[in-house]
Formats: structure tokens, sequence, C-alpha cells
């Protein structure tokens, strides 16, 4: 009852809407109006929509004590399966993220072509790979709500044999918790019939500011460190691995492993056009997590494997993880058509539309080595193909937000 109180007291004082009931009725776990669930702390309230699993929301205090909204997202659970841009907005892909080369893939000695839906031409008008999972991957499809209470949300997906090209059945959990500053992804999934890739990852579009920054739209101000990535996946023009793994350079561009740096500083000059592929300025790259040396590390204890701060808001994230890998996309493709939430934004629609720039927002995946399947070189087989009777795929990650003393 005291307890009740004090949360109550919290919610009220944290100025934010107050938690649906968190109980299951006969229909299964009831949304909010907006087709949302929402899981929340002392510090934090996170929304959720059952499609792609997503995160659509997460409320948090900047150092001034103005709650911001810093995942991109839209207002209810509904529009997730109107909008035709589909970002994979703070979706869960699957069951293979990213990119598969040609969408073809060897297990065994048999091949398999997954559905094609990047990178179209005339001769090939559904694509050259596969993104993502292909046409109706897991960011497109409706997971069903297995549990919910205020501290925690798990969503499933029983993903059929022969679905956008994979062999056999997955079935695969994702849960979300919240515990003070801490926000916990734990994603498990079992391949139950055949041998079948799988890589997942959270794609959640960050602009920790809340779209709310009064000086710059842009994301490009946030500093970025990624202490273990002193190595990155070469890719093609159209973001295909070639195989190749190449030095980030200290200093160089692609470098955020030697010290922490603004996002936007290496956008004067030209070392960064064509990094994100053909005729693409910034980042969407994925860097490798180098963390050999530590020899028995715990990852939630272990240094983070990246910090994103924005100085503005004073609101940072450490990501703590036990992936290998980690895709930092810089929004070079967002061109002010995703309209913001309700919850962001600011009040001078004249300077500050109220959709998202390019370079507006920052997506962080943690996630294996992509394209994996088709790059045996690189000996990730045990960490991206799995089968009946292997160890289910896991992947583990903790978000820890930190906000700074508001200065004078
Ligand atoms: C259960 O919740 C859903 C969603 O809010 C609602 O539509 C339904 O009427 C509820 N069922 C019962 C029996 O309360
Ligand atoms: C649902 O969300 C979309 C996108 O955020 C918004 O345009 C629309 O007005 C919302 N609809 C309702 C009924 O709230
Ligand atoms: C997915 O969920 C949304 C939001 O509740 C709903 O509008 C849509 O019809 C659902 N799609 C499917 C295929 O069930
Ligand atoms: C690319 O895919 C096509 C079918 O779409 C297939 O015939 C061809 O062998 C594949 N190429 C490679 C290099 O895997
Ligand atoms: C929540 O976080 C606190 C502080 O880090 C920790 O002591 C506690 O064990 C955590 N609770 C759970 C349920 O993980
Ligand atoms: C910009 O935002 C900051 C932080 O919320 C605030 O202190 C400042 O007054 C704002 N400036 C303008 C011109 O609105
Ligand atoms: C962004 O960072 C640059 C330094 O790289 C600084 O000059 C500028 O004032 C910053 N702008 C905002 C709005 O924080
Ligand atoms: C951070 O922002 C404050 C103003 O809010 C400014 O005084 C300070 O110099 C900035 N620090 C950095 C490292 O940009």
């Amino acid at each position: 009852m005291q307890l009740k109180t004090q949360v109550a007291g919290l919610v009220a004082a944290l100025a934010l809407p107050s938690l649906g009931a968190a109980a299951r009725n006969d229909t299964g776990f009831p949304p909010d109006e907006d087709g949302k669930y929402w899981i929340q702390s002392e510090v934090m309230k996170i929304g959720f929509v059952p499609y792609g699993a997503s995160i659509s929301d997460l409320h948090i205090k900047d150092k001034y004590g103005v709650t911001r909204d810093i995942v991109a997202g839209w207002d209810n659970a509904t529009y997730y399966t109107l909008d035709e841009q589909h970002p994979n907005y703070g979706s869960v892909p699957g069951r293979y993220a990213n990119r598969i080369k040609n969408g073809t893939f060897e297990i065994d000695g048999e091949k398999y072509q997954a559905s094609l839906n990047d990178n179209p031409t005339e001769e090939h008008p559904d694509g050259l790979d596969t993104l993502h999972g292909g046409k109706d991957g897991w960011g497109w499809r409706n997971f069903t709500v297995e549990a919910h209470t205020d501290s925690s949300v798990t969503f499933k997906i029983v993903d059929p044999s022969g679905k956008e090209g994979f062999p056999g059945e997955v079935i695969s959990y994702v849960t979300y918790t919240v515990n003070g500053s801490d926000w916990d992804i734990s994603m498990v999934a079992l391949a139950t019939t055949k041998k079948t890739p799988i890589m997942l990852s959270s794609h959640a579009y960050w602009n920790l500011d809340g779209f709310a920054n009064n000086e710059t739209s842009l994301a490009l101000n946030h500093t970025l460190q990624l202490p273990y990535s002193g190595q990155r996946v070469a890719v093609d023009n159209i973001l295909i691995p070639t195989g190749a793994i190449l030095a980030n350079e200290k200093g160089s561009a692609n470098d955020f492993w030697s010290k922490s740096k603004q996002l936007g500083a290496s956008f004067d000059g030209d070392e960064l056009e064509g990094n994100c592929g053909y005729g693409c300025k910034g980042y969407d790259n994925c860097y490798t997590v180098n963390r050999q040396q530590l020899g028995n590390y715990d990852w939630r204890t272990h240094s983070p494997v990246a910090v994103l701060h924005s100085n503005w808001s004073g609101i940072g994230i450490e990501v703590y993880s036990d992936q290998d890998a980690f895709q930092i996309y810089s929004c070079n493709g967002q061109d002010g058509t995703l309209a913001l939430k309700q919850s962001q934004g600011i009040d001078d629609e004249e300077d500050f539309p109220r959709t998202i720039p390019q370079y507006g927002c920052v997506v962080m995946e943690v996630q294996d080595y992509i394209d994996g399947i088709n790059n045996p070189a690189w000996f990730r087989e045990k960490k991206q193909i799995f089968g009946p009777g292997d160890d289910p795929y896991v992947l583990r990650a903790r978000y820890h937000f930190t906000v700074d003393e508001a200065d004078e």
C-alpha cells in the first residue's frame, strides 16, 4: 500500500501518464488505448508494440528535469502496420538481421533463396539482396504478448518453415525489462525442425534530445564511443560485406575506439563520402567488438561496448552486450518525411518541422558479424546457424541510461 502510494507519487512527479493494468484478461494481456505496452521504473517509462516486438517510446528526464521521449516511433500500434516507409522502427529484425548477399546461402550443401527486398533494380525489381529477414521479416509481423508486468513484457513469434525462404521453424521469445536506469533485452530463439540462420538485433532509433533540441535538429552533436571496435566489416556499394575486415585507423572517420567523439566530427571533408554505400555520406557500418584480451569477462559489468551521449539534454546510454559486433547508422536515409510523435519536438514549426531530418537520429544495433553465413572465413557458424538439439540462439543487452547534473 505504502509502496503503491510512493510509486504513484513518483509517476506524478515524473509527469508521466499512469500505467494501464498489467494483468491478463480472457483475451490475453490488454494494451493501452494506443495499443502499447508500458513498463516502468522510478527513472524511465518504456513503451512497446507487438508489431516487430518494437520499442515505441522511452521517456526519461533530461538534466533540467524535463521529460524527453528519446526513441523514434509512432503514436499508436495501428500506424505501425499502415506506415509504408517501414524504417524498422525499434523492431527486432529477424530471423536474420541486416543483409544477405544475393539473398542466398548454403547449409550442409543445400542452397536456399531468401526473399529479396533491398536494392531494387530494373532487372531485379524485388531487390538484389535480403534485408532484415525479407519482405515479411519479423519487423513486419505482430508478435504475441506472452506476459506483461509493470517491469517486463515478453513477446513471442513462431516463424513457420519456409517463410521468406528460410528453412525450418523458429520459435523466439523477446523479453524487455526495466530496473532503475537499466533497460534489459533478452532474446532467445530455437530452431525446432531444421538447421537455419538466426541473427537478431534491436533496431531502435535514438535522439537523446527527444527531437526537441532548440539549436539543432540533428544528432551529429551526440558523442559516441565504441571502445572495442578497432575494426569494421568492409562493404560494397550496396552495403554487402565483401569478406574483408578493415582497420579503423586511429584518427580516421571510423575511429570511435581511441576516444569518444561527436558523430559529426568527420563530416567536413570527403572521408565519409561513400562510407555507407554509393553516394552516401555518414555511417551504416558494422563494427566488430574485440574483447578477446579481456579473457573471462562478464558482459554485464565489464565496460560498455558503446556509449552515446548528448550534451544538450545531458542524457547518455551505455550499451552492454554479449554480442561480437555493433552496427551504427546515422540516419543517412531519413529525409524529413517521418513524423515525430506527439511526445516529441518543440513548438516552433517554422524552424523545427515535426519530422525527422537526415542525420536526425542514430540507430545502434547489437548483433553478430553481418552476413556471417556467407563468410565462412570469419568462423561465425556457431553464432549464426542453429538446428534442433543445438543450444538456443541468445542475445543479451543492457542499456544503462545516465543523466548529467544540470549546469549553472
Ligand atoms: C480484455 O482486454 C481487451 C483489450 O483491452 C478488451 O478489448 C477486452 O474487452 C478485455 N476483455 C475482458 C473480458 O475484459
Ligand atoms: C496514430 O499514429 C499516427 C502516427 O503517429 C498518427 O498520425 C495518427 O493520428 C494516430 N491515430 C490516432 C487515432 O491517434
Ligand atoms: C497487428 O496489430 C495492429 C495493431 O493492433 C493491427 O492494427 C493489425 O491489424 C495487426 N495485424 C495483423 C496481421 O494481425
Ligand atoms: C544468386 O541468386 C540466384 C538466384 O536468385 C542464383 O541463381 C545464383 O546462383 C546466386 N549467386 C550466388 C553467387 O550465390
Ligand atoms: C535492479 O538494479 C539494482 C541496482 O543495480 C540491483 O541491485 C538489483 O539486483 C536489480 N534488480 C533486479 C531484479 O535485477
Ligand atoms: C533551448 O532549450 C534549453 C533547454 O531546455 C532552454 O534552457 C533554452 O531556454 C531554450 N532556448 C530557446 C531559445 O528556447
Ligand atoms: C555542436 O558541436 C559543435 C562542436 O563540434 C559546437 O560548436 C556547437 O555549438 C554544438 N551545437 C549545439 C547545438 O550543441
Ligand atoms: C555542454 O553544454 C554546456 C551548456 O549546456 C556547455 O557549457 C559545455 O561547454 C558543453 N560541453 C561540451 C563538452 O560540449
